[in-house]
C-alpha cells in the first residue's frame, strides 16, 4: 500500500529503534512512540534530526493516549511493539502482564478504528507455540502457549483478528523467534543468551552453558526482524494474517560459541551447568508463510549479525544514557 506515515509503539526499544532506522531509510515518516520505561532514548538519537522523524513521550497502557496520537497524526499504519518483553516478569506480574500486553493491544486495536488507521502490525512471539514436537513449526499449528506471556500474545493476536473480521482493519501478527543484536540490554539475566554471551567474551569472562550446548534456537537479527516489520506495513493488501518471523535454520549454543570464539581467539572455555529445569531442546520456525505473503527472506548471515553485536560490545557501546535527550 501506500506507505507515507507510520506510528510505532515501542520506539526506543530494541526491535523498535531498529523498525524506526529502517522506515526512515525507506523514506517513510514516523511517529515514534515511548513512555521509556524499558526502552532509552539513546537508541533512537540518531533520528532526531530527520525531517521524517517526530518523537512522541506517552504510555499508550492509558486510555485514549494513543487513540489521540492517531488522530492527530493520521498514520497509514500502526507497528506495535510497546509491551511486557520479559517472559519471567509476565510470569511474576499478570496484572501488569495483562495490561501491557492485553489490554493495550485493544486500545491500540480502538485507536486504529477511531482514526482510520488502516493497519495494525503486531509483535507476537514464537511463545505462542508452547513446547510443540512439530519442528520446523508453522502457523497452521494449533498454538498452545505454556506461559502467561505467550498467552497474552496470543489473545492479542485474536484481539486483532477480531476487528479485522468485524471493522475491516487489515492486520499482520509477526511471530519473532530468537531475535538478536545491537541494542538488546544484556544486563538482566532475562536478557536472550545471544546479548548475555556477547558481553561475557567482550569482557573477556567465561559464558555459562546451562546444559551441553547442543539446544537449538532460531536465531533472527534483528536488522531481518525490523525488514520483516516494515514489509508487513508496505505490502498491498492483507486481511489478517500471522507469519513467523524467523531464518528456517536453527543454530545450536556450541555453533554460536566457535564462531564467538574466532571472534575472540583469547577467550576463556565455557563453563557447562546443569540444564535449566523445563526448557525445550529445540527450536525453529518455518519461514514459508512470510516469504509468500510479506516477500520476507532472511538476509543477514549469523555471522554478520553477530559481528555486528560484537562491534557494539565495546565498552562505549554498553553505555546507556541517564538523561532523556530533546528528540522532536
Ligand atoms: C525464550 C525466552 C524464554 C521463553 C522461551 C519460549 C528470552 C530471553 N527467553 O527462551 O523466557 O520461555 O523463549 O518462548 O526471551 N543459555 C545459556 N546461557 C546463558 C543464557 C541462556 O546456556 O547465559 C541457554 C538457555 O538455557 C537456552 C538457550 O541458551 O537453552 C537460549 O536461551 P534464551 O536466549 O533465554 O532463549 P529461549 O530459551 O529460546
Amino acid at each position: 500500500m501506500n506507505l507515507k506515515r507510520v506510528l510505532v509503539t515501542g520506539a526506543a526499544g530494541f526491535i523498535g529503534s531498529h523498525t524506526v532506522d529502517c522506515l526512515l531509510q525507506r523514506g517513510v515518516e514516523v511517529v515514534a512512540v515511548d513512555s521509556f520505561r524499558t526502552g532509552c532514548a539513546t537508541n533512537i538519537r540518531q533520528c532526531a534530526k530527520h525531517s521524517g522523524f517526530v518523537f512522541e513521550f506517552a504510555d499508550i497502557s492509558q486510555d485514549s493516549v494513543l487513540e489521540s496520537l492517531c488522530l492527530r497524526y493520521r498514520p497509514d499504519a500502526i507497528i506495535h511493539l510497546a509491551g511486557l518483553v520479559s517472559v519471567v516478569q509476565a510470569q511474576e506480574n499478570p496484572d501488569l502482564n495483562y495490561l501491557l500486553n492485553i489490554h493495550t493491544t485493544h486500545l491500540v486495536a480502538e485507536a486504529a478504528r477511531a482514526s482510520g488507521t488502516r493497519r495494525v502490525v503486531f509483535a507476537s512471539s514464537a511463545a505462542v507455540y508452547g513446547d510443540s514436537e512439530e519442528l520446523p513449526v508453522s502457523e497452521a499449528v494449533e498454538t498452545r502457549p505454556i506461559s502467561l506471556y505467550g498467552m497474552a500474545k496470543r489473545v492479542s493476536e485474536q484481539i486483532l483478528e477480531g476487528h479485522a473480521k468485524t471493522f475491516g482493519l487489515e492486520v499482520a501478527s509477526l511471530r519473532f523467534f530468537n531475535v538478536f543484536g545491537p541494542r538488546q540490554d544484556p544486563q538482566s539475566p532475562y536478557s536472550g543468551v545471544m546479548s548475555i554471551f556477547a558481553k561475557r567474551f567482550a569482557e573477556g569472562k567465561p559464558v555459562k552453558v546451562f546444559g551441553d550446548g547442543s539446544q537449538t534456537r532460531d536465531f533472527i537479527s534483528v536488522f531481518d526482524v525490523a525488514e520483516a516489520l516494515s514489509q508487513a506495513a508496505a505490502v498491498p493488501a492483507i486481511e489478517s494474517e500471522i507469519c513467523n518471523v524467523c531464518t528456517g535454520a536453527p543454530v545450536s549454543l556450541l555453533d554460536i560459541i566457535s564462531e564467538f570464539q574466532s571472534l575472540y581467539p583469547e577467550a576463556p572455555e565455557p563453563l557447562f551447568l546443569e540444564a535449566r529445569e523445563g526448557e525445550i531442546l529445540h527450536s525453529a520456525g518455518d519461514p514459508v508463510h512470510a516469504a509468500s505473503i510479506l516477500d520476507f527472506h532472511a538476509g543477514v548471515p549469523l555471522h554478520e549479525g553477530m559481528k555486528a553485536l560484537v562491534e557494539v560490545n565495546q565498552p562505549e557501546g554498553l553505555k546507556r544514557s541517564a538523561l532523556v535527550p530533546q528528540l522532536a
